[in-house]
């Protein structure tokens, strides 16, 4: 349940639909998809068994299967990845608490698509708002590895998420209701192959990484923490299903509104935030709907932002254990939070850092990261698995997911 709640987040419903909607609807649907099964499954697997056969954080991890410190580097890229995307990620997370504050307070009623567009700028071109309200998820984060209540986290979710699930159906289905909506759902089923092009490849994939949280090490620390009799291949399929379930009804709920509504289907990181109000509108319960459905994409936020920080926690504890002050548990996290409040800033305050942190991560360094971890469990570690699925899974990780990996990159830099 952690790490489905880790995988599920605003990747799913934010980055999801913008990116998609960048990358030309169908195609990139029938890209992200084919990368979940080339790349998801193998890759969750390999981290969990990573983290579980070493019982060490994405510092320990790595020296502790091959008893030497070659694989180092790979610990830091984790960190650092992790590190770069907690930036963005609690900025967006901040837009949720502010979009629930004012659903709360039936801010946008009766606005129009130009009007809400207007509204998003409005609200993000507010620096100091956007850092107030971006700090409060970083608060809500701490509060939560500090007093080590994830079990009754992993509880709530265990509710919260399919009511999520639920939420998106009713809303699907009143989407699907509206006038003109058919030609969005063309557009996110329709595959045009003349879209196709490097670009929406590599976004596709980095989407992947991204949204399934694999190749910086959260799957890693997950794994660490995962009882000795608990299934890694079921846990992972359980996650890519429900994660990829969630993004593509993310897709058929967004697009059709764009549609109808007369918005822009490559609008850009704002698209989810200017069009579900629009939605919430045409509901019975329009009040309700906002204010359940933001409450809920805020708690998805949160147990993403929790596995984040909590890389960052379980590394700065494992990598000052041996020196002359070592950091405990607690002053970790408040280590960890002044980071994290240090890049969100930057994210802010900096022209273009936000777009260039979304893009390098999910694009450059979580396949970097995913591609080093396969070669690793694959090659050095690869005769350990015995069973048919094993011997599959390790086929896969030794020679599709890294050969692929390095195609889409030279592809991607027209190399091929
Ligand atoms: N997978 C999360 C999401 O989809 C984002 C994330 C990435 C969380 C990496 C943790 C680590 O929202």
């Amino acid at each position: 349940m952690a790490a489905a709640g880790s995988a599920v987040g605003l990747g799913n419903i934010w980055k999801f639909p913008y990116v998609a909607g960048e990358n030309g609807g169908g195609i990139f649907l029938i890209i992200y998809l084919v990368c979940v099964l080339l790349f998801g499954m193998p890759l969750v697997t390999t981290e969990l068994v990573i983290g579980k056969r070493s019982r060490k954080s994405a510092y320990g991890a790595f020296r502790a299967l091959r008893n030497n410190d070659r694989w180092q580097w790979l610990s830091w890229l984790c960190v650092v990845t992790a590190v770069l995307i907690m930036g963005f990620y609690f900025v967006v997370t901040g837009w949720c608490i502010n979009y629930l504050a004012e659903a709360v307070m039936n801010a946008f009623k009766g606005f129009d698509a130009a009007q809400l567009t207007a509204h998003f700028q409005t609200v993000t071109t507010n620096t100091w708002r956007v850092i107030l309200v971006s700090v409060i998820p970083v608060i809500l984060t701490e509060v939560v590895l500090w007093f080590d209540v994830n079990k009754g986290i992993e509880r709530l979710s265990k509710i919260l998420m399919p009511l999520l699930l639920v939420m998106m159906v009713i809303m699907v289905v009143r989407v699907l209701l509206l006038d003109g909506s058919k030609v969005g759902l063309e557009f996110f089923f329709k595959t045009d192959f003349s879209q196709l092009s490097p670009k929406v490849v590599l976004v596709a994939m980095g989407q992947c990484f991204f949204s399934l949280s694999i190749g910086m090490g959260a799957l890693i620390t997950y794994g660490a923490y995962m009882p000795e009799n608990q299934d890694v291949p079921m846990t992972s399929l359980q996650v890519v299903v429900l994660d990829t379930i969630v993004a593509v009804m993310a897709g058929m709920m967004i697009f059709p509104a764009v549609f109808a509504f007369g918005f822009n289907p490559a609008e850009g990181p704002e698209l989810v935030f200017v069009v579900l109000p629009a939605i919430f509108e045409q509901m019975s319960f329009a009040w309700l709907s906002g204010v359940l459905f933001f409450t809920l994409l805020c708690i998805a936020a949160l147990t993403s932002t929790i596995s984040l920080m909590e890389v960052v926690v379980a590394f700065l504890v494992d990598a000052t254990s041996h020196r002359p002050h070592p950091l405990d548990r607690r002053k970790s996290v408040l280590v960890t939070s002044a980071m994290a409040i240090a890049l969100l800033l930057v994210c802010v305050l900096v022209p273009n850092t936000f777009d260039i942190f979304a893009e390098v991560t999910s694009c450059y360094l979580m396949p970097i990261g995913a591609l080093a971890m396969s070669i690793l469990v694959g090659w050095f570690l690869g005769n350990s698995f015995t069973t048919w699925y094993g011997k599959f899974f390790v086929f896969t990780i030794r020679w599709l997911v890294p050969i692929a990996i390095v195609l889409i990159f030279l592809n991607s830099l027209r190399l091929l």
